[in-house]
C-alpha cells in the first residue's frame, strides 16, 4: 500500500539518499517541507512543497527509478495540491509530465524565487520553464 505523508526525522537519511540519486539536491536545500510516498516501509517518492504569502512552490519531485512509471508521482502531486487555495508554481525541464496534471507554462512572476536557487546538476536553462496550477 502507498502512504503519502509529511517527512519525519527518521526519513531523512532515505530522503537524502533518494534526492542525491535523482540529482535533485541543491546547496541551500532543507528537508522540513518534504512529503514522501512510502511503500513497504521504503521511501519511494518525494516532493518539496513550500508555502509563500501568495503561492506555493513545488520542487524536488522524484520517484525511485525502480518505481517510476507506476503513477507514483502523479498520485503524490494530485494529493498534495488538491486542497491548496493558492497558485502552485514549479520549475521543470519536463513540462509534458506536469501539463498532464493541469500545470501550464507561464512567465516567472517577479516574487517567485529564481530558479537559480535550485542549481540542479542536470539544469538545462534553455529547457527549464516555469509552470503554474491555479486553484
Ligand atoms: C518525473 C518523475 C517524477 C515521474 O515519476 P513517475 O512516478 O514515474 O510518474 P508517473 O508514473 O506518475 O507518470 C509517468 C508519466 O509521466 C511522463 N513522464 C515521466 N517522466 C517524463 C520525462 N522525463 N519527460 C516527459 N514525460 C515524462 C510520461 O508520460 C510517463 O508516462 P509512462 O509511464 O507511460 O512513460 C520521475 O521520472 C523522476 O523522478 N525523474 C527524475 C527526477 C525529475 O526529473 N523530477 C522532475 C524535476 S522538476
Amino acid at each position: 500500500m502507498l502512504t503519502i505523508r509529511r517527512i519525519t526525522k527518521k526519513d531523512e537519511p532515505s530522503v537524502l539518499g533518494l534526492i542525491k540519486e535523482l540529482d535533485l539536491t541543491y546547496p541551500t536545500q532543507k528537508l522540513d517541507n518534504f512529503w514522501v510516498v512510502e511503500e513497504n516501509r521504503e521511501i519511494i517518492g518525494l516532493a518539496d512543497l513550500k508555502e509563500f504569502d501568495d503561492f506555493w512552490l513545488l520542487s524536488s519531485v522524484g520517484v525511485d527509478k525502480k518505481h517510476q512509471h507506476r503513477g507514483v508521482a502523479s498520485l503524490l502531486l494530485k494529493e498534495l495540491i488538491k486542497d491548496l487555495k493558492k497558485d502552485v508554481y514549479l520549475y521543470t525541464i519536463t513540462p509534458e509530465f506536469f501539463s498532464r496534471l493541469g500545470f501550464q507554462i507561464v512567465p516567472r512572476p517577479s516574487d517567485l524565487p529564481a530558479r537559480e536557487i535550485f542549481n540542479c546538476a542536470e539544469c538545462r536553462p534553455q529547457h527549464c520553464v516555469c509552470m503554474v496550477k491555479r486553484p
